[in-house]
């Protein structure tokens, strides 16, 4: 007999297992190439295609392995939590962030020409500062944001979607949706001010 957790699981091994056996790397961008500085087109026809959606599936995958050090480690993937397309050379206004909310249990978000529609007063930052996946070294500052975003876009299948972001989550959705209008983290950095104390900014 198997308890619910049990049977829970083993659906979950399986899910990873099949796409462990069918995992491709993806091809993501170096910071160097310009196509990064680019705003990134609307997508005007719904539903995505097959080919979109599976690229889609693709990048979950990835980005949820990378937060699984088993699969990290096999695959030599640096952790991370949100891709946009424009790093994969398309250039569309497609996010996605996998979210991981508590110890592998993740939250999936693919966002459709996402807009931030509101966003709190107060501002954070991430303490340990912002990594991306298309930069490959370490930058060193905080990174000014909103602590809370309300963001609103489209499914892969045109439907209006919405979500209140917070905290890391916020912080998560406003590095990819700069990703859509060829802004990188750093940008943001300032030159003069790089590190904010408790005082001054709220850290995370
Ligand atoms: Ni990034």
């Amino acid at each position: 007999m198997f308890t619910i957790v049990e049977i829970f699981c083993f659906y979950d091994k399986i899910l990873h297992e099949r796409s462990d056996t069918m995992f491709k790397k993806l091809n993501i961008l170096d910071e160097k190439d310009k196509r990064l500085r680019q705003t990134s087109k609307e997508v005007a026809n719904f539903p995505l295609d097959k080919k979109e959606k599976k690229l889609i599936q693709q990048i979950v995958d990835e980005l949820t392995f990378s937060q699984i050090d088993y699969y990290a480690e096999k695959y030599d993937l640096r952790p991370g939590m949100g891709l946009a397309f424009p790093q994969l050379g398309i250039m569309k206004r497609i996010i996605v962030i996998v979210h991981e909310v508590k110890e592998g249990e993740f939250d999936n978000y693919v966002f459709i020409n996402p807009e931030i529609v509101s966003s709190s007063e107060e501002m954070i930052a991430a303490e340990a500062g912002e990594g991306c996946l298309s930069v490959n070294r370490e930058v060193e500052g905080h990174v000014k944001r909103h602590a809370r975003v309300t963001v609103e876009g489209y499914d892969e299948d045109g439907n209006r979607i919405r979500v209140r972001a917070r905290e890391d989550l916020a912080l998560a959705f406003q590095h990819e949706i700069d990703h859509l209008n060829g802004i990188l983290f750093y940008d943001r950095i300032d030159p003069k001010h790089k590190f904010y104390s408790e005082n001054e900014l709220r850290l995370i």
